[in-house]
Order: structure tokens, then sequence, then C-alpha cells
């Protein structure tokens, strides 16, 4: 249902076994292979990699304007997995226009939203049915997926002009990781991760 962002329109989020838009113009599919060097155990990431590429997450979008003004809006769906002890999840970035914020809204499943500033500060919020969640300007968001079977699913709206940075959580992840400790979810420092003021001295 391709709209110029410029007329109300409605649709409806299906609640079946299969949660659903429905109607949307575009499907992101992300697998394992997409994701070189963000989980932290390399030789898992490989091994899995080695037998197959897995399917992490999908994201169905309307597509409007990427315009100011306008709300683009869409769901995500992480699968159950881990990879070593941690978590299916999202790349995960900052927005390209950084003071633009985002709404979720929690449909099904259980996980964390992970996120942090450029300045290293950080957060980690719970998600479960119903509970929506504020991302503010400037803090960088990746979905995780600690349920053992059940597909993690979020409805998100944020602003058309936003875009995406992966670019800065390609390079060393986030700061916390979500992974699976004597069988329940842990936030865990990434050993990887860097102070702001460490980065360009390491890297060069
Ligand atoms: C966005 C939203 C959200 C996100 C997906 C997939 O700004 O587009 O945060 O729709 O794109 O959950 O996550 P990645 O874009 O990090 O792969
Ligand atoms: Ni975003």
């Amino acid at each position: 249902m391709p709209q110029n962002g410029n007329l109300p329109f409605t649709y409806e989020i299906l609640q079946g076994e299969n949660i659903a838009l429905s109607a949307y113009d575009n499907h992101i599919i992300r697998r394992l292979s997409s994701m070189k060097n963000q989980f932290l155990d390399l030789a898992a990431y490989d091994t899995i990699l080695s037998k197959q590429d897995s399917l992490l997450y999908e994201v169905y979008e309307i597509r409007l304007p990427e315009e100011a003004g306008v709300l683009l809006q869409g769901i995500s769906f992480i699968h159950p997995g881990k990879v070593g002890d941690e978590y299916f999840m999202t790349k995960g970035h900052f927005h390209a226009v950084i003071e633009t914020a985002e709404v979720y809204y929690c449909l099904r499943g259980t996980g964390y939203m992970v996120m942090e500033t450029p300045e290293g500060e950080w957060a980690v919020k719970a998600l479960s049915p119903h509970k929506v969640l504020y991302v503010p300007p400037r803090w960088a968001h990746r979905s995780v997926n600690t349920g053992a079977q059940e597909d993690l699913v979020i409805f998100f709206a944020y602003p058309g002009n936003a875009g995406h940075d992966y670019g800065s959580i390609e390079k060393q992840g986030f700061r916390k990781l979500i992974v699976e400790r004597a069988g329940v979810p842990a936030i865990i420092d990434n050993p990887r991760w860097l102070p702001p003021d460490r980065r360009n001295n390491e890297a060069a």
C-alpha cells in the first residue's frame, strides 16, 4: 500500500498465531552471514555458519517518503537462538541523523533493547508484550531475543529522515552484551568495547 505520507491511512497488526501487518511494502531478511564480528564467540559463529546461514531476524516496513515530519513504521521479528551463549539480536545502529528518536511497542516474546550514546552511556530495557519503549535521540539501539522458542515481535516508528549508521557499531559492538548464564539472560561487558577517547588511538 504505497503511501505518500500526506493522507491518513490505517492498517492492522493481525494477531493470530502468526503476527503480521495487514499490508506492507518491504520485507528485509537478515542472516548470520551479515553479522560477522558482531557476536562475541567468533568460533561458535564460524561453526554455525559452516553448517547453515541461520535466519536471525526479519523486518516488514510500510514505505513512506524518507523525510523529516514523516514517521516510518513496521514490525521486526527477532527469531530465537544463540551464537555460543549470546542470544540472536539485530545489528543495531545509531540513526544517521543522530537527534532522532524511536518508539517501540512489544507485541510478543521476551528480550531486551540494548542502547548506548556516542559518549558511552548505556541502558538495557526488558521487553515483554504490551511494553512501550522510548529510545531518545542520540541512543543507538539493538533488540535481543532471549526467548527459548518464541520470536520477539516489536512494532516501531521513527522519523523519516533518520537514516541508519551501522558503521560505528560494526567496529566494536555495543558496550553491553546479553548472554545466557546458568540458564537465564545476563548483561555482561563487551571485552572488545573501548571508551570513546581510546578508539582512534587503538585504530591508528
Ligand atoms: C530502524 C528501527 C528498526 C530496525 C530493525 C532492524 O531505525 O529502522 O530501529 O526498524 O531497523 O529492528 O534492526 P537493524 O536496522 O539494526 O538491522
Ligand atoms: Ni532505529
